[in-house]
This record gives C-alpha cells, sequence and structure tokens, in this order.
C-alpha cells in the first residue's frame, strides 16, 4: 500500500503575511472552505497572538470547517500559547504549532542564547502547549540552516516532550534539494521517536533559490511525510512551497508511491479563487496554474499535440481542474448560471450580493462577449469597494498621439461631491494628477502594474499600485474594461486605506 502524505496549508499564515495580500475574516473563511473541499489536512489559520484580526478568523474559521485540522501558529513563549488555544476552542480538530529557532545565528543574534537553553525553551513550549490539546506540532526555525547533529538533538527533545509533527523549515530558501533530504533522512536516521512512529516529521520550504518545491520532493522522498505548502506558493518573500506542485508531482509520478487526499481537480477554481481575493496575480508560466501552463505555441509542439496529446502533454489540464468545455458566461446567461459558476469556484451568493454581482455581470457581458471565471471573481469581490469613503463618480480623459492628455474627474467623498481637472503626459498622469488634486496629500506612487490583456481587445485590465503616504505603503487594486478607470479605481483603493 502507498504511503499518505499529509498536506498543511499555510495560504492563511504564511501566504496572508505578504504585504498587499491581507484578507478579511470573510474571505478567509471562503478561503478555508475551499481549502476543505480541495482536500488538504491541515489548515494553518493565522497566528493569533499577533492582532485581533488573526485571533478573531482562527475563531471563525474553525467554526466554519469540519473536516481539516484547525492550526495556529505561536513562538515559545506561554502567553502566545494560550492566546492560540483560546482562538482555536471552536475547532473540531485542533492543533497548536510552536517553534523557536534553532540555528546558530538564529541563536546568538535573535535569541542571544546557548544551544542548550533554546533545548529546554522548545521542550517547554511542547510541553505547555501539550496542556491544551493532544496535537502539538514544533517547527526549528532555520533547520536548513542547522547543523543536523543538534538539531536531531533538538528533534529527539520534542519528541519525547509530546511533539506529534516536527517541522523543518528552509526558512531562509537556502538547502539545495540533496542537502535537504539529507537532513531528513539524517533525521530519521537518528531520532528513534521518529522510526517508533511518536512523530512524523514535516517540511515547510522557501523558495528564494527556486528550490521550494524541490527541497520538498526531497524531504518526502526521504521520509517527511507532511508538506507545507501554500496556494500559488503565495508567502514571504519570493514565497513558500506550492500545493498544486507537490500534490501534481505525486500524482504523476506514481513510483514514489505516495499519495496525498487531495482532489486535484479542484486546484484551478482554487487558485483563481486565492489570486483574485488576494489581488495576486498568477505568473502566465507557473507550472500547474499559470495561464501558459498548458498552452503550446510553436509549431512543432503543437502539431505533436494533434497528433497525440501525450507528446507533449505529460498531465491532462482536466486533472486540475482547467476544463475547456466550462460553461462561458455571456450576456445572455442568467443569474443561475453566474450562481452555479461562482460557486464552482468557491464562491457561494445569494440574495440581495447575488443580485448586486449580477447587475455587474450584465453591464461587463455588455462590454465584452464572453465573461470569464477571473472577471466574474473580479466583480465578485467588488463589493469590497462599497464599503469606502472615496468613491470614483465619473472619469473623462482626452489623449491622442501629439496632444496633452487632459482629465476631469469627479469624487464623491463620504456623500459630498468634489470635481478638479489636469492635464498629463499621458491619460493615467493626466486621471491621477486630477485626483489628486483633490485629495491635497502628498502621495508618492511606488509601484504600477498593469497586467496586460489577455485574451482581447475587450478584456477587463487590472492593476495593482503601492502608494506611499506619511510613512507607510498602501495597496491597492483596481479592475476595468478601461485601463485608465482602472488605474484610478486602483489609487482610490489605497487612498480608502490612509490611516488619517
Ligand atoms: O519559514 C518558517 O520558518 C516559518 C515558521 C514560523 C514555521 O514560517
Ligand atoms: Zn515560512
Amino acid at each position: 500500500m502507498s504511503d499518505r502524505l499529509f498536506i498543511f496549508d499555510t495560504t492563511l499564515r504564511d501566504g496572508e503575511q505578504v504585504p498587499g495580500c491581507q484578507l478579511n475574516t470573510v474571505e478567509k473563511i471562503q478561503v478555508a472552505k475551499q481549502l476543505e473541499a480541495l482536500g488538504v489536512d491541515v489548515i494553518e489559520a493565522g497566528f493569533p497572538i499577533s492582532s485581533p484580526g488573526d485571533f478573531n478568523s482562527v475563531i471563525e474559521i474553525s467554526k466554519a470547517v469540519t473536516w481539516p485540522t484547525i492550526c495556529a501558529l505561536t513562538r515559545a513563549v506561554q502567553k502566545d500559547i494560550d492566546v492560540a488555544a483560546e482562538a482555536l476552542q471552536f475547532a473540531k480538530h485542533k492543533r497548536i504549532h510552536t517553534g523557536i529557532g534553532t540555528s546558530d545565528s538564529h541563536i546568538k543574534y535573535k535569541f542571544n542564547s546557548n544551544r542548550e537553553e533554546i533545548i529546554e525553551r522548545a521542550v517547554a513550549a511542547v510541553k505547555y502547549a501539550k496542556r491544551y490539546v493532544e496535537d502539538v506540532e514544533f517547527y526549528a526555525e532555520d533547520a536548513g540552516r542547522t547543523d543536523n547533529e543538534y538539531l536531531a538533538r533538538v528533534v529527539d527533545a520534542v519528541v519525547k516532550a509530546g511533539a506529534t509533527v516536527v517541522n523543518i523549515p528552509d526558512t531562509t530558501g537556502y538547502c539545495l534539494p540533496q542537502e535537504f533530504g539529507a537532513k531528513i533522512k539524517y533525521l530519521m536516521e537518528h531520532v528513534d521517536g521518529l522510526s517508533a512512529g511518536k512523530a512524523i516529521l514535516s517540511t515547510h520550504c522557501h523558495n528564494d533559490l527556486g528550490m521550494a518545491t524541490a527541497n520538498t520532493i526531497a524531504g518526502i522522498m526521504n521520509g517527511a511525510r507532511q508538506a507545507e505548502v501554500t496556494i500559488n506558493g503565495i508567502g514571504e518573500r519570493a514565497g513558500n512551497t506550492s500545493l498544486e506542485e507537490v500534490a501534481m508531482i505525486l500524482k504523476c509520478h506514481k513510483g514514489i508511491d505516495i499519495d496525498t487526499n487531495i482532489n486535484t481537480q479542484k486546484i484551478y477554481p482554487t487558485s483563481r479563487l486565492v489570486s483574485s481575493l488576494m489581488n495576486m496575480p498568477v505568473q502566465p508560466n507557473k507550472a500547474i496554474v499559470g495561464r501558459n501552463a498548458f498552452a503550446h505555441s510553436s509549431g512543432i509542439h503543437q502539431d505533436g499535440v494533434l497528433k497525440n496529446v501525450q507528446t507533449y502533454e505529460i498531465m491532462d489540464p482536466k486533472d486540475v481542474g482547467i476544463d475547456d468545455n466550462a460553461i462561458v458566461l455571456t450576456a445572455r446567461s442568467g443569474r443561475a448560471a453566474l450562481k452555479h459558476r461562482l460557486s464552482v469556484l468557491g464562491v457561494e451568493l445569494e440574495g440581495e450580493r447575488l443580485d448586486a454581482t449580477y447587475q455587474e455581470f450584465l453591464k461587463l457581458a455588455d462590454k465584452k462577449k464572453e465573461v470569464n471565471d477571473d472577471d466574474i471573481l473580479m466583480l465578485a469581490g467588488a463589493d469590497r469597494a462599497a464599503a469606502h469613503a472615496i468613491k470614483l463618480d465619473y472619469l473623462q480623459v482626452t489623449t491622442g498621439m501629439g496632444v496633452k492628455s487632459v482629465a476631469c474627474i469627479g469624487l464623491d467623498i463620504a456623500g459630498e461631491k468634489f470635481e478638479a481637472s489636469a492635464s498629463g503626459n499621458g491619460p493615467v498622469d493626466a486621471a491621477i494628477k486630477a485626483l489628486k488634486n483633490i485629495i491635497k496629500r502628498h502621495t508618492v506612487l511606488k509601484e504600477f502594474t498593469i497586467q496586460a490583456i489577455s485574451k482581447g481587445s475587450d478584456d477587463v485590465g487590472k492593476v495593482h499600485m503601492q502608494v506611499e503616504y506619511d510613512g507607510h505603503v498602501y495597496y491597492g487594486f483596481g479592475a476595468n474594461t478601461d485601463i485608465v478607470s482602472a488605474s484610478v479605481e486602483a489609487y482610490i483603493d489605497c487612498i480608502n486605506k490612509f490611516k488619517k
């Protein structure tokens, strides 16, 4: 019988730490339910001591989700563990994930401590967490750069203290696959509690050198039985190992003989949902879920695929939930079709919210012939802007070759109307200058990304922005068939987040 790998999803914790990717509790519940449908074993729902928002999200996700274990992160600190236990009170299956840095640089510079004291603190944290829950996971932060012999002593001590899972993070993404695999092998061979089945090892790899998935697979092939992953590989800096890559590697490489509980046909809808809610575009060439992942453009490839799809495709797009025959929504599609498609994508809308989204859908379907999944996810999330105090009333821009662009803008600020105009070196410049003439704050545009039109000149353009104001950087998003309006919407999204 094949071995089982547990999938620990940390999209809502490590993934959500990414600047600009923050979700509110309702959105986190949506993602958590989709992860449950996808078949993940553990959902890391947050770091409860870090903020009231995280605390509340762990509570609400615990109530909303039935099968997966809900996990809460802590440092090896009693207060953190108390708060995590409280946040997990409604979880049907609960886990506390506690830990401490074990590399020499963490021990010296982060904790001003020594190896023996770190083992004592690790053991004390596990024992303390055990007072609240049976299932305790310990992480040895920066295990990737921790000396193997010392790491084995740490793992041995925490397993004896009652840890059920020991996480070996390559926190900095430094390890080579062979090195990481050897580390897991060394631990499997030198810690009795592991061979005795008292605990399992987990991988948690970061992608700084592009080796997160390779390291995770090396870890699995050497004995790790849990993999910590995120949807689309989002996470701190260059991100974490991506769930879809691990799940599909194990599905395609039957020789590894390790199974997961992932329903791979839910991979693509989950990827779209997370990307849309977090306003985090997926790079077109991203393995498994990128727009080009199954697109064959060269003549030789197209010819081969037409003769026999296996010549260039190692997996069936349908296996990851990409269905070319999926119903495309048009202006003639009814409310029920929209509701059904959203539900396939993990968004349940009813009543007034469904009506409002349907009205927006009809407007968009008037502007473009076919409305795709990204569009309707964007529409379903559009009511996030409804609560904004500052709203765009109208925007008029004249532009062209050899003339200066001029923009007139109207804003509604908490019910009061304002108008201004400005000229600029292009339509976006003119529109933003007109907007600034009303807002009158010193802002600096730090980043401005327009997601290029992908399927036709009538497609929806998506704009991501970072605006600096008063020492803080704010993230904004806008989407519109008119790219200038999308840019202004993104700027307004940022302004609405200003703290003063
Ligand atoms: O990367 C890391 O080491 C972590 C731990 C907190 C598990 O995210
Ligand atoms: Zn991490």
